[in-house]
């Protein structure tokens, strides 16, 4: 397994370009399974979680090519409508082939997903919601079976805002006999991102980036030709590098507008941010001041960005509270934290963070992908070297991180190591 060892203490400045957003190119490559004409996509991060994606897609029968950033997508000849557990226990987001594959073949048989590292996640408002159009589900031998001639339009309203629930019953309802509402729909840039291709493709949505959608199901939907959009995650998460490690970086190709509530946090903390259309500029050279977060969904703090800002509180000038409402275990990052001096302490759903002077370099684990992402930060500031294991979880989910963060003068080595 990979490790990542980086030296503390380095200034970070220049250019870092931000690469597709992860959570809408995997929604965005399950799409490809509605049509049975070729879907031509752009700004496809280079991920695991892509590349697991394609081999879905391709074990189903799907064409794909990938190569710099560009996939191409040919659905004509699908043969296959399951998704193995070998595949889906490595990425939960195979869930997504559900809606896709019932709308257009009417039948799928999905491997549960079961836990994961930051929660119990479970799958019943995709499943409910495929219910309310007709679908057939049968739970068995950890399989999803669901099987409809034609499903119907149906009102669905979710019991929680769900993203990939939203992603997924969006798709099905694109090609399903009649008009669906979908109720409490997650607004996340990245479902939006998912129905404008839809819309192409020549699907009928309206209230896109609201939390009612309105669809008339079509007959069928056609190729098309799709860019993601950036991945604000990542840009956020290199927001929090600089204004942890201290420094001077200007983030090419996002979407300040998407990260809202984290350039706020970010200037409460004392970061200067200046953006323009399609760039932003993050300045520090003091020591960040401590903030409150609450993570919630889009437009609010995103859950995705919490770890990071447990980093760069950790490091702070006063104490600060954390807290997380969308999954009931996404503190793991928090004991690699303490390794590295931090002073964390946890109580239910919320973390009291007191600000430390200094962290000190250490052997940390990775534990999800985005508690990952905030030891890498955390490692950026620590004195000495720290080695952070198990980097695979970063790799789901970042596009060469080692390499955009050398280029702005951070030290950051990648350690090869064997095969699991
Ligand atoms: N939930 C249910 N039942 C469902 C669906 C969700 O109880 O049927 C619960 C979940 O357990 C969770 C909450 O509802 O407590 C919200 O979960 P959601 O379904 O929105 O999460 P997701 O769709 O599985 C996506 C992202 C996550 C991101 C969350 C929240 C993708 C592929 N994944 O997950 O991204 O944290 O939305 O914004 O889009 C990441 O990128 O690191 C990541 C984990």
């Amino acid at each position: 397994m990979d490790k990542l060892a980086i030296v503390g203490g380095r200034r970070l400045a220049g250019e870092i370009t931000v690469s597709g957003a992860k959570n809408a190119a995997l929604p965005i490559l399950c799409s490809s399974l509605l049509t049975a004409d070729p879907v031509d996509l752009d700004n496809v991060p280079n991920l695991q979680d892509v590349r697991t994606t394609l081999k879905l897609l391709g074990q189903m029968g799907v064409r794909t090519e990938y190569a710099d950033g560009r996939v191409h997508l040919d659905a004509s000849k699908v043969d296959n409508l399951v998704a193995p557990y070998e595949l889906v226990k490595t990425m939960r987001a195979s869930i997504l082939v559900l809606g896709p594959l019932v709308a257009r073949f009417g039948e799928a048989k999905v491997s549960l997903p079961g836990g994961c590292a930051i929660g119990a996640r479970p799958v019943d408002q995709h499943i409910k919601g495929l219910q309310a159009m007709g679908a057939e589900i049968n739970i068995e031998h950890g399989f999803i079976e669901a099987r409809a001639k034609r499903l119907k339009g149906a009102r669905i309203i979710t019991d929680m805002i769900t993203v990939t629930g939203t992603e997924n019953l969006l798709m099905a309802a694109v090609l399903a006999d009649g008009e669906t509402v979908i109720e409490n729909a997650a607004r996340e840039p990245e479902v939006g991102d998912l129905a404008t291709l839809l819309v192409q493709m020549g699907a009928k949505i309206e209230g896109i980036g609201t939390d009612r959608l309105v669809i008339q199901g079509v007959e069928r939907l056609s190729g098309a030709y799709h860019k993601v959009i950036p991945d604000r995650i990542e840009a956020g998460t290199f927001l929090c590098a600089v204004a942890a490690a201290g420094g001077d970086v200007v983030l090419r190709r996002v979407r300040p507008r998407i990260l809202d509530a984290v350039i706020d946090k970010l200037r409460e903390a004392g970061v200067s941010i200046e953006e323009g259309d399609d760039w932003m500029r993050v300045r520090m050279e003091a020591r960040p001041r401590a903030v409150n977060v609450r993570t919630s969904e889009y437009p609010a703090f995103p859950t995705d960005m919490q770890a990071q800002f447990m980093a760069l509180n950790a490091i702070a000038d006063g104490t600060s509270q954390v807290v997380e409402t969308i999954f009931e275990n996404r503190f793991m990052h928090v004991q690699e934290l303490n390794r590295l001096g931090a002073n964390v302490t946890i109580d239910g759903n919320t973390a009291l963070v007191n600000g430390v002077g200094k962290l000190s370099g250490a052997k940390v684990m990775a534990t999800d992908l985005r508690a990952s992402a905030s030891l890498v930060i955390a490692g950026l500031v620590a004195e000495g070297e720290t080695l952070i294991d198990r980097i695979y979880h970063l790799d789901r989910g970042y596009d060469r991180m080692e390499a955009k963060l050398t280029a702005v003068g951070a030290e950051v080595r990648r350690i090869k190591g064997s095969a699991a």
